[in-house]
């Protein structure tokens, strides 16, 4: 690891949180099918690996790319556009969208209102990070790793200019100036 690089929750805590959330997961989709897990490109392909390996429940994967449009100068600074859609017909199955962290949560709310419209018999997210004084838009999460301070963060999936992303932990890196 990168010596300007600090850990801010370790692979061990990730780990176990890992755990406890597929657990939960597992419970509250019992008896209800397959379970749609939709990871979001590129920050979610770790945690969605990690948790989808620990479910005791039917599940399959799909994945979804989306990227900002906006800036903060930018009449819509929110503005999400559609990269790559998931492959099969999600109308009438069970959906949990995993993302790695929600920052401003223009992401993940762009996310939902385009699967709701697709008619999903549920549609829930997990995240594994949240940055609550970031927040923009209130979304309601279902699964949540950890909420973090408004801090840069990079490792588990994470990047910064593509870098860092297979940290086993998530750390800190110093914001560019
Ligand atoms: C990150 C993250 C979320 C989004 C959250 O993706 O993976 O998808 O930003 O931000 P928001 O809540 O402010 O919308 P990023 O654009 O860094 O792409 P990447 O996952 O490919 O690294």
């Amino acid at each position: 690891m990168t010596d300007e690089l600090q850990i801010l929750i370790p692979e061990e805590r990730i780990t176990e949180r890992a755990d406890q959330l597929a657990a939960t997961i597992s419970v509250d989709y019992a008896g209800k099918g397959e379970l749609v897990l939709i990871g979001v490109l590129k920050g979610s392909f770790i945690f969605l690996a990690d948790l989808a390996r620990r479910l005791t429940i039917p599940h399959r994967i799909e994945f979804i790319a989306v990227t900002s449009y906006g800036d903060s100068e930018s009449t819509d600074p929110g503005a999400v556009r559609l990269l790559m859609d998931v492959r099969h017909d999600i109308g009438g199955q069970h959906v949990l969208v995993v993302e790695d962290i929600v920052d401003t949560g223009h992401t993940l709310s762009y996310l939902l209102k385009l699967l709701e419209a697709r008619g999903p018999a549920s549609l829930e997210s997990c995240t594994l990070l949240r940055k609550p004084d970031r927040s923009e838009v209130d979304i309601d999460v279902a699964y949540l790793g950890f909420d973090i301070p408004d801090v840069w963060v990079v490792g588990y999936g994470l990047d910064f200019a593509e870098r860092h992303r297979t940290l086993p932990s998530i750390c800190v890196i110093p914001q560019p100036e």
